[in-house]
């Protein structure tokens, strides 16, 4: 497992990146990459001082001279058209450009669909949805307009292909995110903006875990037992892949959705279950299939 960072130093200086929900979990941690890696990054969330503590931390720990790797926090509900100006203003103010946007943000919770409420539904879809699409939009808006050729970066799901249950206002949302990934890809490429997704398993943070692994379950069932590689993954990595995809380096990577998730996907695989069958049964089963062979060439 490799989880120390992957590009060349310096290799963001010069580049702004706005990250939503960068106070806490995969979004802290991207954009502590991103910062060392020499980009400005604003991070916005809805809770100031949440942001604030994290923009402290990072400056901490990542502090640079030069006028690159600084972070600034702005309040921003991602549902809020104005407070999304805001952020972009305060950004351009401060750094004085745009070159990426992260969206990040999302809110989520375990649940039978039928328990939920009208309102519960609509509180995760516009977050996830409206507010990455609001998001997109305003920052698109900007580079066309002032000829930045831009790259939005989208955090997805795997269920956004797959679909899932008990967590299908997300589903809905992350889908409806990953389409419109896809389709700005090919509309906004002719101004030379990317727009990518990241598709991760299962990272642990507290925001995610809390809504999806709760007690009981937590310790009813254990998330790496579906995993291929059988461990969950490493904030690290996902950085790594994050920070390559805001990088000029994937320049000609756009529209795509890239999983990381140990495998956990190709689990839907009709036979993996197999992986249980143990050497001595697998001699007797392959016995039986080539008596089957034979008697089947009798007939
Ligand atoms: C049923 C629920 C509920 C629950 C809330 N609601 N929790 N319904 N079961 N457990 C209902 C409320 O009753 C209300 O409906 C509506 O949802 C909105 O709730 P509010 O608390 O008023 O909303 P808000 O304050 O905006 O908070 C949003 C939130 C909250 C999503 C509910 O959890 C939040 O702030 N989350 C942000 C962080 C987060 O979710 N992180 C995890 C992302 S992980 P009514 O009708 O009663 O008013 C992720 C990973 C995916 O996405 C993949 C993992 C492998
Ligand atoms: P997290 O720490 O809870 O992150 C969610 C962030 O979104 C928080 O910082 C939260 O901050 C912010 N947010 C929520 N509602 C918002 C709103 N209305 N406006 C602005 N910001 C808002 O959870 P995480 O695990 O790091 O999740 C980060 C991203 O990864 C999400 O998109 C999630 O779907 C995705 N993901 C995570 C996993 C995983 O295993 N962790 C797997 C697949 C995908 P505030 O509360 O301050 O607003």
């Amino acid at each position: 497992m490799k989880t120390t960072g992957m590009l060349r130093d310096d290799a963001l200086k010069g580049k702004t990146i706005i990250v939503t929900g960068g106070g806490t979990g995969l979004g802290k941690s991207i954009s502590r990459y991103l910062l060392q890696l020499g980009a400005n990054v604003t991070i916005c969330s809805r809770r100031q001082h949440v942001i604030d503590e994290t923009a402290k931390e990072l400056m901490e720990e990542t502090g640079r001279s030069g006028g690159s790797g600084v972070v600034l926090a702005v309040a921003c509900d991602v549902r809020n058209t104005a407070e999304i100006e805001n952020v972009i203003a305060q950004t351009i103010e401060k750094f004085g450009r745009i070159d990426g946007l992260l969206n990040n943000s999302a809110g989520n919770f375990i649940s039978p669909t039928e328990r939920l409420s009208y309102k519960a539904f609509d509180t995760i879809v516009d977050i996830v949805l409206r507010g990455t699409y609001y998001f997109t939009l305003a920052v698109g808006k900007y580079w066309i307009e002032n000829k930045i050729p831009g790259t939005v970066l989208n955090i997805s799901t795997t269920y956004a292909t797959t679909g899932s249950g008990y967590v299908v206002p997300s589903a809905v949302a992350k889908g409806g995110a990953l389409i419109m990934t896809k389709s700005l890809a090919a509309e906004w490429g002719k101004y030379g903006i990317r727009l990518n997704a990241i598709a991760p398993g299962p990272f642990p943070t507290k925001g995610a875990w809390d809504r999806l692994f709760p007690e009981p379950l937590a310790s009813m069932m254990d998330p790496t037992s579906r995993i291929p590689l059988h461990r969950v993954g490493e904030h690290g990595e996902l950085a790594n892949l994050a920070a390559f995809l805001l990088s000029d380096y994937s320049g000609y990577i756009t529209g795509e959705s890239i999983t990381i998730d140990g495998g956990e996907v190709l689990m839907a695989g009709e036979f993996n279950h197999l992986e249980k069958v143990t050497t001595e049964q697998w001699d007797m089963l392959e016995q039986t299939i080539r008596q089957a062979n034979k008697a089947s060439k009798k007939e």
